[in-house]
């Protein structure tokens, strides 16, 4: 190993993490040189903060409701990421839409799992919409966050067949199988430096 310092992951999640675990694994089994530094979860139940709990990752329970507005929200959690000294933030599954504080406060430093090949099927159940618009392939997209939703400048892809007997439950767990893998491996791009941003375009190295 290098002398480097691992590259610090902040995780924001909302439910089961299992691209957390993924994410998790990959680290413990060295494949990827970074640390995760806390994970933060809008909902106290999430099962992603056990899987944090479990390996002796900060977990930390970060409800919406005492706050007056989503701008609030983000600087309060702006100043979590910051004391855990987070370079790189991952949402794995955070369901909440970020405002210009957490975008302008990690520049191309936000990465967010899609589970469908964007710009199509942005938003809620974009494997639902998958199944009712009739493509043949969905997959997923991982991508830096910017000032839209699901809109910023595309990291990796991954393509999976849409099966003709699939429901919104086989597709969803064929693309998550993708997304493990393919998160996994923008972020260890991102941490070893192979990821260069060009406007729109991103290019690894
Ligand atoms: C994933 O399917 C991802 O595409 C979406 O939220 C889901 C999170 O799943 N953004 P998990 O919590 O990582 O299991």
């Amino acid at each position: 190993m290098s002398g480097k310092a691992p590259c610090r992951l902040g995780v924001l999640v909302s439910g089961s993490g299992t691209n957390l675990q993924a994410i998790i694994d990959r680290i413990e089994s060295g494949e990827i040189n970074a640390k995760i530094a806390c994970v933060i979860s809008n909902k106290a139940d999430a099962y992603a903060l056990t899987r944090a709990a479990l390996h002796g990752i900060p977990a930390i329970v970060h409800e919406n409701v005492s706050f007056p507005e989503r701008r609030s929200y983000d600087a309060a959690t702006v100043e979590i990421l910051r004391s855990h000294k987070v370079d790189l933030v991952i949402l794995a599954g955070f369901m909440r839409i970020l405002t210009d504080v957490m975008v302008n406060a990690y520049p191309n430093a936000i990465m967010n799992i899609h589970p469908a090949l964007l710009p199509s099927f942005q938003g809620l159940h974009a494997q639902q919409q998958a199944l009712d618009y009739g493509v043949r392939y969905s997959g997923c997209t991982v991508h830096f966050v910017d000032h839209g939703t699901d809109t910023g400048p595309i990291i990796m892809q991954s393509v999976v067949p849409v099966e003709q007997d699939d429901t919104e439950e086989t597709l969803s767990a064929r693309i998550q199988k993708a997304e493990h893998q393919t998160f996994a491996a923008a972020i260890k791009l991102f941490v070893e430096g192979k990821i260069h941003v060009d406007g729109r375009r991103v290019y690894l190295t």
